[in-house]
């Protein structure tokens, strides 16, 4: 898929932006969730956690997904060519379900239980949050060190690109790209 650089460098930002944004409504979460276990009033706390999650932190989630994804087709590390791309894509993809099948539920009975919260049931506000945000945290580390290099094509392919003829749609790499020199393997 061909993009003038003008619009790739907008999905770029847009990605950035809202993978940023879905990172900063999750360390609120958890900012919130500590606040509730230290004794907070229960009655602010999960109300407010519920509003972040419906109103931003599920949004975000989704968006994030979406133009991840569209990003990576677009640029030429593609989705399923460089494997720091493919573990960002796996880790969000189950992230994703985690929030919209667990999290939401789970907060909205939390915000229901209001003051009837037992420690245990504050613990949801606490762990979910301080593990997704250190995943969030470690994907941007990916996203910037891009490490482990290109998965390597099966062998059909790896012969016709030696005879000289490059597979279908296949580019070189991801020449063009500002962080390319980060890469170990950017070629072919
Ligand atoms: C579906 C999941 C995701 C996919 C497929 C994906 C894919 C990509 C791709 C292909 C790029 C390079 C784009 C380009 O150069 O045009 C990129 C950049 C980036 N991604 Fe993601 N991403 C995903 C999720 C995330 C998440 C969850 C975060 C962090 C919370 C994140 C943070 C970043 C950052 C900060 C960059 C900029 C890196 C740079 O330009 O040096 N991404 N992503």
């Amino acid at each position: 898929m061909k993009v003038a650089p003008f619009w790739r460098k907008a999905l770029l930002t847009t990605h950035i932006v809202t993978a940023v944004g879905w990172l900063g409504a999750d360390v609120v979460l958890l900012a919130l969730g500590i606040a509730g276990l230290a004794g907070a009033d229960p009655g602010v706390v999960y109300p407010a956690a519920g509003l972040i999650v419906t109103a931003l932190f599920a949004p975000l989630a989704v968006l994030v997904w979406v133009v991840g994804v569209l990003d990576a087709l677009v640029s030429p590390w593609r989705l399923f060519r460089y494997r720091w791309v493919m573990v960002k894509l796996i880790v969000t993809t189950v992230m994703l379900g985690l929030v919209l099948f667990l999290l939401l539920p789970n907060l909205r009975a939390l915000g229901e239980l209001g003051a009837a919260t037992t420690g245990r049931d504050r613990l949801d506000l606490v762990i979910p949050p301080a593990v997704s945000t250190s995943l969030l945290v470690a994907m941007t580390v990916l996203s910037t060190y891009k490490p482990w290099g290109r998965i390597s094509r099966p062998a059909g392919n790896r012969a016709s690109r030696a005879a000289g003829s490059p597979t279908p749609g296949a580019r070189s790499g991801p020449a063009g790209t500002r962080t390319e020199t980060a890469v170990r393997a950017p070629t072919g």
